[in-house]
């Protein structure tokens, strides 16, 4: 698979590209951003290893390799929010998206649906076929958000410690759309 990954949100100024280690210091910048987010999953700020972490994190049995970061970068080019999945992911014919998270200032208009449709296509161009991923229960605009991008909610995962909380999570699957 092609490691230079860039694509465009149609109309927009936004693009899409693909984030390497060497991108963790604008990375480590979208998590202070997005540290409501850290909060209610962890009950505390990020880290400040927050993105040096998420390059290394993988399900057991996938190599970095099938890690896929994508930042989401405004007419500036400024990191204005991410996308993390993990290819063929729980199984060949699937893939996982881990986190995705968009900078306050750049939410609600929008934004993240689009990223999502063009990481949808992106997903299709490399024969995907469903999409999954786990929301928590607590959060309940991110829950509306997958939900109204068609997303269905297929188990309850089992309570989880997250920093200093424990959630239960929805379990969601979207079939990818054919292009
Ligand atoms: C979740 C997130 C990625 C969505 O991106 P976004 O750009 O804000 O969402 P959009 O503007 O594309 O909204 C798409 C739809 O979801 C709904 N939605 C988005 N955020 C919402 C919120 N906070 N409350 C209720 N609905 C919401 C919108 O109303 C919109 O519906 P519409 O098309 O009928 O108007 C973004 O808000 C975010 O980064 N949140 C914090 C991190 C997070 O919760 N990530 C998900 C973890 S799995």
């Amino acid at each position: 698979m092609n490691l230079f990954v860039e694509f465009v949100i149609q109309n927009t100024e936004y693009t899409v590209k693909k984030l390497n280690p060497s991108d963790e210091r604008i990375l480590q910048h979208l998590y202070e951003q997005c540290s409501d987010y850290a909060i209610l999953t962890d009950g505390h700020p990020p880290l400040s290893s927050a993105a040096a972490d998420e390059f290394l994190a993988l399900p057991e049995g996938k190599t970095a390799a099938d890690k896929f970061i994508f930042g989401l970068f405004d007419g500036h080019d400024t990191l204005v929010g991410m996308l993390e999945t993990i290819r063929h992911y729980p199984d060949d014919k699937s893939w996982w998206i881990g986190l995705m998270m968009l900078a306050p200032e750049h939410r609600g208009k929008g934004n993240g649906s689009q990223l999502y449709q063009a990481y949808e296509t992106w997903v299709a161009q490399h024969q995907g076929q469903s999409i999954f991923l786990a929301v928590l229960e607590e959060n309940q605009p991110g829950f509306t958000f997958w939900q109204k991008l068609g997303f269905e909610v297929i188990r309850i995962a089992p309570p989880q410690q997250f920093g200093n909380k424990v959630h239960q999570r929805y379990v969601m699957q979207r079939q990818v759309a054919d292009i």
